[in-house]
């Protein structure tokens, strides 16, 4: 095989965004494990061994000799993922003694709490949404600015600082952007997070930051404490805006089931875990063997890189029954890989489904007649970053 696979996005038709592309199925059925060639902003280009099928995939998820931290340049420059405290930059001990803090602070008791601000930030984003008028952009209006606030509750970022949050997340993650905007983008969101940090050793908050800072303020450098505080603020924003617009879309393009979520709170949790499964936004996960290893009895050498596509993993057959390429919010998928799994299954991933069980069926009823205005055909999408997205969904109603 020698056709790249690139990096960072899942691979998609163009104007399907909810199948992968072709080449990705074909790979799912060759016996082999292929050596794809790929490139990516942090690693550059390299040769990668591409897992396609759900029990390989979740295999690799659960082996510890599969490292994500490999990439972690403790003495290369700073960039928004190469930083002390991000917990994929870690494994083993290390990993775990990091993650035990933050999902200390990450409690199902703080996420519930979340409930009535992000209801509230809703209403007042559909309420924005509904002034603005018929024609407004669906991302910029609503799928952008709902989890940016709920983070930023979670994070305790006062409103006034959140435009320029908001701004600095986006740059840092469209791998377009040159390797200096990334750099300068990193510093001011550093800068930004550090000073955030100072206030908070001085006046812990009621909220995330500060928690750590009571708990674990003394094992706890500046630095790592801006890595777990800019790596949350990165991975909980854009992840759920891409999943808020893309499921949107799906909703849109199929009347009946865009029906079925408006009208019937009943199906609102398996909806959403159906549209996580169909969409599975999170780039290619990527992992270095650090020891010879096999996956399904195909062997790995210690040193290859290797690329897991849960969007391919979610295609096959394993899954649900019937063609996986359907949204059927009434079906219940098997436990999907969106969120990952094994050490480094994602933190956030109760907030995440918090976020979209609210705004899913309030936007669908808030606007029983929602539309796009524009055709399907010329909805944008954000192929170049590393959540794959829509960039622009103009609607009506
Ligand atoms: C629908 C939304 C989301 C999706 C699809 C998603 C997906 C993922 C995936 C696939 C991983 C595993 C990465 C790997 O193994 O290489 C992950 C990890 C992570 N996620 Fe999420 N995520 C979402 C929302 C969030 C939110 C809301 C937060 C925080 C508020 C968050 C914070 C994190 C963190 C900190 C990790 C790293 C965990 C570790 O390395 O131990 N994510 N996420």
């Amino acid at each position: 095989m020698t056709s790249a696979v690139p990096m960072p996005h899942n691979r998609r038709p163009a104007r399907c965004p909810f199948r992968p592309d072709p080449d990705l199925e074909r790979l799912r059925d060759t016996p082999e494990l292929p050596r794809v060639p790929t490139s990516n902003p942090q690693l550059g280009t390299f040769d990668a061994v591409l897992v396609t099928r759900f029990e390989e995939v979740r295999q690799a998820l659960a082996d510890p000799r599969l490292e994500a931290g490999f990439a972690f340049d403790r003495t290369g420059p700073r960039t928004v993922m190469n930083q002390p405290g991000i917990l994929l930059n870690y494994d083993g001990a290390e990993h775990t003694r990091y993650r035990r803090m933050l999902s200390g602070a990450f409690t199902v008791r703080r996420v519930r709490s979340l409930a009535p601000a992000i209801h509230r930030v809703v209403e007042e984003r559909l309420d924005a949404l509904e002034a603005a008028g018929p024609g407004s952009d669906l991302i910029e209006a609503f799928a952008g600015p709902v989890p940016l606030l709920a983070i930023c509750e979670l994070l305790g970022i006062p409103a006034e600082d959140r435009d320029g949050i908001r701004r600095r997340s986006a740059t840092g993650t469209d791998a377009a952007n040159s390797l200096e905007t990334q750099l300068e983008n990193f510093a001011a969101m550093a800068a930004y997070m550090g000073e955030l940090v100072r206030r908070q050793r001085e006046h812990p908050g009621d909220d995330i930051l500060g928690d750590l800072i009571r708990r674990h303020g003394d094992e706890l450098s500046n630095d790592e404490l801006v890595g777990m505080g800019n790596s949350i603020l990165v991975a909980g924003h854009e992840t759920v805006t891409s999943m808020i617009g893309l499921s949107t879309l799906a909703l849109l393009r199929d009347p009946e089931q865009f029906a079925l979520v408006r009208d019937d709170d009943t199906l609102t949790a398996g909806a959403v875990e159906e549209l996580l499964r169909l969409l599975a936004v999170a780039p290619p996960l990527v992992r270095q063997a650090g020891a010879d290893l096999d996956l399904g009895g195909h062997p790995v050498k210690a040193g290859e890189r290797v690329l897991l596509s849960t969007l391919a993993a979610h295609h096959g057959t394993d899954l649900v029954t019937g063609d996986p390429g359907r949204l059927d919010v009434r079906r219940t998928p098997g436990a999907h890989l969106a969120f990952g799994y094994g050490a480094h299954q994602c933190i956030g991933q109760q907030l995440a489904r918090l976020e979209l069980q609210i705004a899913l069926p309030a936007l669908l009823r808030r606007f029983p007649g929602l539309r796009p205005a524009v055709g399907f055909d010329s909805v944008e999408y954000r192929d170049d970053a590393l959540v794959f997205g829509v960039s622009r969904l103009p609607v009506t109603w």
